[in-house]
């Protein structure tokens, strides 16, 4: 009786098994639209193709093969996040009419490289402006029911401090990091005004380690690492205060500081982790720019062997372990 009533249970098992794992697709169909906020780290092809930089040789080598506009050799932060939503990537805002309709029903990517949540460019829109271009798509291509399974993430302020460290006094950064944070909550407000439910907001990376800073000056690299720590405390309170307000977890932080470290030290001791190559030299780019003369810039063999691509970003490899570690956190905190 005992081991008919087993042969049972794995009979319906085997019969629905091929149900249960197809149902695995649709657990996140209650939330199956991503809007992306923010610069390079999440702009999938946003920037002119005019512009060169990410829409020239030899970004995008590894994927798609040619460049694509991402700031990359090949997939980003943002690919990797659609992916674990278990949707097709969002469309650029740039692209959005010259795509079958069908295409937006996976969100859209309003990131602009090079931008911050203050001007830190002219040609391309500010974090505000992007929010308004979200905003200008309300009512007509997404509707309130649209959003109901709508899922933000607001990748900046990397180029703010970047900007500011370049034109600004540095006496000035206590008060800026403050003016940097105090503008991200209004823009993280407003994007859940206008309907999207689970607001995923990156903290900022160890940005002493990126090759731009990670091979110059001690001083500097250090005063950078002290400003990310203090960005990163103010982030997290702001979180913990917004959601304190609206009473659930409407918003998360991506914990990109503490992964790019675990994948510089590659430890071992975050589960999933024991895929992730060992970059023998995390700090050093694979495409070394060399503003001076174009010709003598530098491409490494083997860019999978490479955590940052540029002296800015990292390569497809280096954002697939940060988002391998991350997966199961992510995958939590908006499933939720
Ligand atoms: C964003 O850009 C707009 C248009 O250029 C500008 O008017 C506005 O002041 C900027 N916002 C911030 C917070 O810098
Ligand atoms: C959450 O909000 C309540 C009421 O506004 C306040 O008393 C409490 O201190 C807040 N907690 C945090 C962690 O901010
Ligand atoms: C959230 O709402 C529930 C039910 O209304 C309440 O019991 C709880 O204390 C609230 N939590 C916060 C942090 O305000
Ligand atoms: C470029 O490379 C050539 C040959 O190695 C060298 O002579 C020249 O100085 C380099 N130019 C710059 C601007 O570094
Ligand atoms: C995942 O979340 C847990 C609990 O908040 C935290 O302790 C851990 O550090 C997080 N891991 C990563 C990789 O962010």
């Amino acid at each position: 009786m005992n081991s008919l009533m087993k042969f049972f249970a794995l009979l319906l098992l085997f019969v629905f098994s091929p149900l249960l794992c197809s149902n695995q697709n649709y657990r996140f169909s209650g939330r199956n639209k991503l809007f992306v906020f923010g610069d390079s780290y999440a702009d999938t092809g946003n920037t002119k193709t005019t512009d060169k930089g990410a829409w020239a040789f030899p970004y995008g080598i590894t994927y798609p093969g040619k460049p694509s506009g991402r700031f990359s050799d090949g997939h980003i932060s943002t690919d990797f996040l659609a992916k674990l939503l278990r949707i097709k990537l969002p469309v650029t805002y740039s692209k959005k009419d010259d795509v079958d309709m069908t295409r937006l029903q996976y969100g859209m990517s309003f990131a602009y490289g090079g931008t911050g949540v203050f001007d830190t460019m002219a040609t391309y829109p500010n974090m505000t402006g992007q929010i308004n271009l979200f905003e200008q798509l309300l009512g007509n291509v997404y509707s309130p029911s649209d959003l109901s399974s709508s899922v933000a993430l607001v990748s900046v302020a990397g180029n703010d401090y970047l900007y500011f460290l370049s034109t600004r006094p540095l006496y000035e950064i206590g008060s800026f990091i403050e003016k940097v944070v105090n503008q991200i909550e209004v823009n993280l407000r407003r994007i859940q005004t206008l309907g999207i439910k689970k607001i995923a907001v990156p903290s900022l990376q160890p940005l002493g380690y990126i090759p731009h800073f990670a091979n110059g000056s001690p001083i500097i690299k250090a005063l950078v690492n002290d400003l990310v720590k203090h960005h990163n405390g103010l982030l997290q309170k702001l979180v913990a205060k917004l959601n304190n307000e609206t009473n659930h977890s409407a918003f998360t932080i991506i914990d990109y500081y503490n992964t790019f470290l675990t994948v510089f030290n590659n430890k071992g001791e975050i589960p999933g982790n024991k895929n992730i190559l060992l970059f023998d030299t995390p700090f050093i780019e694979c495409f070394k720019i060399d503003l001076n003369e174009v010709k003598n810039s530098t491409l490494c063999d083997d860019p999978r062997a490479a955590f940052f691509w540029d002296g800015l970003h990292p390569t497809q490899e280096g954002w697939k372990s940060v988002y391998t570690v991350l997966r199961k956190n992510i995958t939590a905190a908006l499933t939720n």
